[in-house]
């Protein structure tokens, strides 16, 4: 089981709302023709701290329901406090790995799966499998990953420059590529779904202050495994402190891929 690298906190929180919230934007054009409409049941596997889940059960609306699938207790508890704090009452979450969430095959309309495989390198096809065949004949599993790999970034600060290499070398170590985005549509054919859409794009973000990256939420696993000395993470933080302030916003350009997979009817 591949380890997951992100450390839960107060701040990373904020990122998955405001990354949920923009995701209206980057994707919400194609959840229509994924399924993802009133009345569905989604599985949202992989759900974090419920974030998209939460979203998406306005998507559904009150006739439909979301069920989030996460492995991770703390990521679990976060989740339950987002919930309440948005007062949905049609969103169910549950613990599960992604590779055996313990649903019943063919119960639910849709599975949402939003930045997880490229945490699970080994396991890419057999979650891509099981998620599969939870879904109705006719329904669609709906995948979101990045290209970490081409990640640019205009007025960061320079000492931030091999924060996003550091990370990518703890990913590569446990198995991962980052470039999970370029496979999805591979991922569902070889699940024997057809694939309906893939398609990628680089989403424009103006870096707003307090803002940080998922590669700032691994430094206590960059520092466990000696990619980073507390020197770097010091220097990582004073850069972040500095863009908090600075007069010209960061913008970051995140490559980020959809892809939608047919189950046949
Ligand atoms: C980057 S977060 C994305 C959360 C959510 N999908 C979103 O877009 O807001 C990835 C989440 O997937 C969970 N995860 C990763 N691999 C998993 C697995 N094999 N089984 C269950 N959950 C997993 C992690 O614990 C983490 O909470």
């Amino acid at each position: 089981m591949a380890e997951y690298a992100l450390a839960i906190s107060d701040a990373e929180i904020e990122r998955y709302l405001l990354m949920a919230e923009r995701s209206r934007h980057t994707d919400g054009r194609h959840w229509s023709s994924a399924g993802l409409v009133p009345g569905a049941v989604v599985a949202d596997v992989g759900c974090g701290p419920a974030a998209t889940s939460v979203l998406l059960a306005s998507v559904v609306g009150p006739a439909g329901r979301v069920i989030g699938v996460e492995r991770d207790e703390q990521a679990l508890a976060a989740g339950r406090e987002v919930v309440a704090a948005a007062g949905v009452r049609n969103v169910e979450l549950r613990r599960g790995e992604a590779t055996d969430t313990g649903l019943p095959s063919g119960s639910v309309d849709v599975v949402v799966m939003r930045h997880v495989l490229a945490h699970n390198g080994p396991d890419e096809q057999r979650i891509v499998d099981h998620v599969s065949g939870l879904v109705r004949p006719g329904g669609h599993v709906f995948l979101v990953d990045v290209d970490a790999t081409a990640i640019r970034m205009l007025d960061a600060d320079p000492d931030l420059d091999d924060l996003n290499s550091t990370y990518l070398e703890l990913h590569r170590r446990r198995g991962n590529d980052l470039q999970t985005g370029l496979r999805l549509g591979r991922l569902l054919r070889r699940a024997g779904l057809t694939v309906v859409l893939h398609e990628g794009s680089y989403e424009v973000l103006t870096v707003p202050p307090g803002l940080r990256p998922p590669s700032w939420a691994a430094r206590a696993a960059m520092l466990a495994e000696g990619l980073a000395s507390p020197a770097d993470v010091d220097r990582w933080e004073q850069a972040f402190r500095r863009m908090d302030v600075a007069e010209t916003r960061p913008t970051g350009f995140l490559p980020q891929f959809v892809a939608i997979g047919a189950v046949p009817a």
